[in-house]
């Protein structure tokens, strides 16, 4: 066979086989009943001997399947490649082709048209019908805990869904004021077994919060992750302090915000100070919902070894235990894992999360983990988790 009646195979091959699956079928089969494969994955009569055509069909399949990973590959960020290869592969129910919402996942628009088609269609594809739904699950905070970390991480199961951006609508009085329905709206497309997440780490430390969600979904669930709280209070002012140096403003030094010269104690009022006292929020927040719809993540933990952390959360959400270590790699350039969804995506998750934070005068440190002390204990106390703070501090 010629070079050219070769490419002209391979071409017809990808254009005509839509469905592969009949091809890699027929190679499957041992070799004396090839015949018998579908029609349309033979070819006739053309002299060839069967371990030869075994051997193009291999070929051809391969190319088939690499153009389809090359051109899923191309469409464009991870959250809409999630939803375009569920790493979950489901069957279809009779009739309908597990093609379709390939497309309709694509094209908002194409679905609508192919919807006016015919009714017989319309109710097929109700069943793959991808619906905005509210979130079951949110994770209110702590900032600089490792919401965004987490959040990708759970994304790896495909009956997660997340917002791809913190939505501030419960902490944000204007927001808030949009309705329900401004809320759904910024949610992505899920499957309706898929359950949505979001995060916004303000949510934990603002007041009005809980008594919003509760009247959304008194249900809910809630994920905190936590950090030793020194540490997460030098992660907060190291992030301030870089968003003041990139508009060449000048900050105060750690140290000079967190003691309060007068009485040479901590600083009460300052806010990276305040943040850190988890059990004062989790205590205002107890007075909207039981301790029971709250889950503690280690956020020290989930940095340097995930897999635990996030199998408590599958638990937790009454998810199957799907994510696996092979869905979590160590980078050793990054120092930070990255995650991967199946054999061809993987994402290092981007930004700040390898931030190097600056030299704390150790009696500052010392005292500030004193100060957490009492209200670590409380908060072991009332969550049930406890942690061996202040060790998480390096
Ligand atoms: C198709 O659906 C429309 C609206 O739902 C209905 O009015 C119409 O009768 C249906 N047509 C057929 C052929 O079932
Ligand atoms: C409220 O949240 C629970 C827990 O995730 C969920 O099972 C339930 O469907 C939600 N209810 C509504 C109305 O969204
Ligand atoms: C320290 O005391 C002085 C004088 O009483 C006062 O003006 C200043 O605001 C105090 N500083 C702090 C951080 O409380
Ligand atoms: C590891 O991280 C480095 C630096 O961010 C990046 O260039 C590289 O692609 C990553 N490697 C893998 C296998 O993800």
């Amino acid at each position: 066979m010629s070079n050219l009646s070769e490419t002209r195979v391979i071409v017809m091959l990808i254009l005509e086989h839509t469905e592969p699956s009949s091809c890699l079928h027929w190679i499957a089969v041992s070799q004396g009943r090839y015949e018998q494969a579908e029609e349309g994955c033979l070819m006739e009569g053309d002299g060839l001997s069967q371990q030869q055509w075994l051997r193009q069909r291999l070929l051809l399949a391969s190319l088939a399947l690499g153009s389809l990973l090359l051109l899923v590959a191309r469409v464009g960020t991870l959250d809409r490649l999630q939803l375009i290869c569920p790493i979950k592969v489901r069957m279809p129910p009779a009739g309908v082709s597990w093609e379709t919402p390939l497309h309709t996942f694509q094209h908002k628009h194409t679905h609508r048209l192919k919807l006016h088609r015919t009714n017989s269609t319309r109710q097929k594809l109700q069943m793959h019908l991808l619906i905005k739904q509210l979130p079951r699950a949110i994770i209110i905070g702590v900032r600089k805990g490792g919401t965004r970390a987490l959040l990708g991480m759970l994304s790896l199961h495909p009956d997660v869904v997340k917002a791809s951006q913190e939505i501030h609508f419960f902490d944000n009085d204007q927001n808030y004021a949009r309705g329900i329905d401004w809320y759904r709206e910024k949610m992505p497309f899920s499957f309706p077994h898929q359950i949505t997440i979001e995060k916004s780490p303000a949510y934990f430390i603002t007041e009005e919060v809980p008594e919003r969600i509760l009247k959304m979904n008194s249900s809910i669930k809630l994920l905190v992750i936590v950090r030793e709280p020194t540490t997460r209070a030098v992660s907060d002012y190291t992030q301030v302090l870089e968003g003041k140096e990139r508009k060449n403003k000048m900050y105060d030094k750690f140290e000079e915000l967190v003691i309060d010269t007068n009485t040479s104690e901590v600083n009460t009022k300052y806010k990276a100070v305040q943040t850190s006292i988890y059990t004062k929020y989790l205590e205002h927040w107890l007075k909207f919902f039981p301790v029971e719809q709250f889950h503690v993540v280690d956020g020290d933990r989930l940095i340097i070894d995930p897999l635990p952390e996030l199998k408590l959360v599958e638990h937790f959400l009454n998810l199957p235990s799907w994510i696996s270590q092979y869905n979590l790699y160590f980078n050793a350039t990054r120092g930070f894992f990255c995650l991967r969804y199946n054999f061809v995506f993987n994402k290092c998750l981007t930004g700040s999360k390898g931030r190097i934070h600056p030299g704390v005068d150790p009696s500052v440190k010392e005292k500030l983990q004193r100060f957490f002390h009492p209200f670590n204990q409380k908060f072991y106390q009332i969550t049930g988790r406890t942690f061996n703070w202040p060790r998480g501090f390096q």
